[in-house]
């Protein structure tokens, strides 16, 4: 069965680098595995995919068109060429800040110490594409990446960025998702006022990208 035939898919996947100089930049510990089997788990719905990914070290997913980005001002360009889609899903692991000024040159270390660091915010990609008046995906799906308290933190995202679903998931270092090949997740849904929360057994992130799938397929897909 092929549910997501005829529809165009978009996933962001990955960390984002954020250059502080032409040497040295701004990261976190994403693997990209959870966006790339997303994206490998819609093709196999018949969808055709469009993958905007951060520096990874993970091989195309056949039949997939992948676009590699650095930093999240990148990543936010290239998802607003890809629209207009179907569904976008969010699973990057955006980096919040980058320095307000990169360095041209190496910065090196001076007798006055340690050179300050000034950040400034990085757009936020989910929350720009969910509040589009023109082109806002009929389904936008954001992720939650908490260490603690995930629920609240969750619930409180998911009301912030004004998209449709939220996929919830723990990413304390205990948990190994971070780079892992598991995940344990929570789906966060609308039903009028009421948030609903699906918590779904630990899974391989494969087994996650499947069911994640076919829920969208119930949503939107054609059946065929
Ligand atoms: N996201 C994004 N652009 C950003 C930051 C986050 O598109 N600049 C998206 C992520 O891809 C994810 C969702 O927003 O779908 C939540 O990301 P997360 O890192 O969990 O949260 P933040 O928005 O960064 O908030 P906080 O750092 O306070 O947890």
């Amino acid at each position: 069965p092929r549910p997501l035939a005829g529809k165009r898919v978009l996933i962001t996947a990955g960390p984002t680098h954020e250059a502080i100089d032409p040497v040295r930049y701004i990261a976190n510990r994403s693997s990209g595995k959870q966006g790339f089997a997303i994206a490998a788990a819609a093709r196999a719905a018949g969808a055709e995919v469009v993958l905007v990914t951060g520096p990874v070290e993970l091989d195309d997913p056949q039949g997939i068109s992948v676009m590699r980005v650095e930093s999240a001002r990148d990543m936010l360009h290239r998802v607003e060429a890809a629209l207009p889609v179907d569904v976008a899903i969010f699973a990057a692991a955006v980096a919040d800040w980058r320095v307000a000024s990169e360095g041209s040159q190496k910065l090196k270390k001076t007798a006055a110490g340690m050179p300050p660091l000034q950040l400034v915010e990085n757009p936020d990609i989910l929350a720009t594409i969910s509040k589009l008046k023109e082109k806002r995906p009929p389904l936008v799906i954001g992720f939650a990446a908490e260490t603690e308290h995930l629920i609240e933190n969750a619930k409180a995202k998911f009301a912030r960025k004004g998209c449709d679903w939220i996929v919830a998931n723990d990413v304390s270092p205990a948990t190994g998702v971070m780079g892992g090949d598991r995940n344990t997740v929570h789906l966060l849904s609308r039903e009028g006022k009421d948030v609903t929360v699906d918590s779904w057994p630990v899974m391989t992130k494969e087994e996650v990208a499947t069911a994640l799938v076919s829920r969208i397929a119930r949503e939107v897909g054609t059946g065929s």
